[in-house]
């Protein structure tokens, strides 16, 4: 497509001839955004742009060996890992309330970020993956959706560090983005994948987040992604995770009475993501995914089908 390899070449001339020969700092998430951003950044100028990839925790599972695998050796990419977890599980302990979780853990971020940002000397330019939607959002007035809930994302501007912002998709919707993505060799699976928030599993595990939890969480919801893309179903639904109830239930397991927690198969299918319906998968589906997740993780008896459509429900859970 010449359109978009005449967007990516006009591109990195251009961070070539703003940035010189001064370093960038990026957050990469292992978002769509951030990685395309980091990937045609890194084209352009090489080992003068750093990476910083934040692992809070409460990611899905094996994503930090992931984002490093992809964008550190096959990009061969500069990227600095932070091993957060610790961090953010001690703040967010016995937390319970939705808001203050996005908060804290929004906040948690940008220290980090900060942190490991001052320790790289000389930096000129923060780079961000913000596309145009992202834009348009912070010039808009808030609708009653942004008081409903606090929408965190990667990127928090060291203050005094004052760094020149680098943003080279801003001009780009969502699809646009995602093919630069792929003419720039990133995987189609990667590519392709659900949004996933900002807060991450922290507002997944329902209730207080702890590092059990978040682990008994990244388990089941890696079997239901693995059968959705087994089951041709990945690209068929916009959004689809589990959540982890702070509930627990009377199970029998041979013949032991369990006492374990509740699992939520939530999935959506949405243009927009403002209202959303159900997937409506078949029997057979969703009791092999069930039966999966019951018999390979520890600490799930049940597994419950949400079949809410938005509104009045949201997509997450909280
Ligand atoms: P809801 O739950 O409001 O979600 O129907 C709509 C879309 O927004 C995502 N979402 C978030 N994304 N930070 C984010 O970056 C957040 O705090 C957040 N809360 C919800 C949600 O995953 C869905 O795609």
């Amino acid at each position: 497509n010449w359109e978009l390899t005449d967007f990516i070449q006009t591109e990195i001339k251009r961070i070539q001839k703003v940035v010189g020969n001064k370093k960038v700092i990026l957050g990469l998430s292992g978002g769509v955004d951030s990685s395309v951003a980091a990937v045609l950044i890194n084209k352009a100028i090489g080992n003068q742009l750093t990476c910083i990839f934040v692992d809070t925790g409460l990611l899905r599972k094996d994503e930090g060996d992931k984002v490093m695998e992809i964008y550190g050796e096959h990009f061969n990419m500069n990227i600095k890992r932070v091993d957060a977890q610790e961090r953010f599980f001690f703040k967010l302990k016995d937390i319970e309330d939705p808001e203050r979780k996005r908060k804290i853990i929004g906040n948690e971020f940008v220290y980090v970020f900060d942190e490991e940002a001052r320790k790289i000397e000389n930096v000129d330019f923060l780079a961000q993956g913000t596309i145009y939607p992202d834009v348009i959002e912070s010039q808009s007035v808030k609708g009653p959706s942004a008081v409903i809930k606090s929408h965190h994302n990667v990127g928090g501007l060291p203050k005094e560090m004052n760094l020149q912002l680098l943003e080279p998709l801003r001009e780009l919707f969502k699809d646009e983005v995602r093919k630069i993505g792929v003419e720039l060799g990133i995987p189609e699976k990667l590519v392709y994948r659900h949004p996933f928030p900002g807060p991450g599993l922290g507002i997944r595990v329902l209730g207080a987040v702890d590092e059990e939890k978040v682990s008994i969480l990244q388990e089941a919801d890696s079997i239901f992604i693995e059968e959705l893309y087994k089951n041709n179903l990945y690209d068929k639904v916009s959004q689809a995770f589990v959540v982890l109830l702070p509930v627990k239930s009377v199970g029998v397991m041979g013949d032991e009475r369990t006492y374990e927690y509740t699992a939520v198969i939530r999935s959506a299918n949405t243009i927009d993501f403002m209202t959303a319906t159900w997937s409506k998968f078949s029997y057979e589906f969703l009791e092999l995914v069930s039966n999966r997740i019951i018999n390979e993780v520890k600490g799930i008896n049940r597994v419950a089908y949400d079949i809410s459509s938005k509104p009045p429900a949201t997509i997450e859970w909280e």
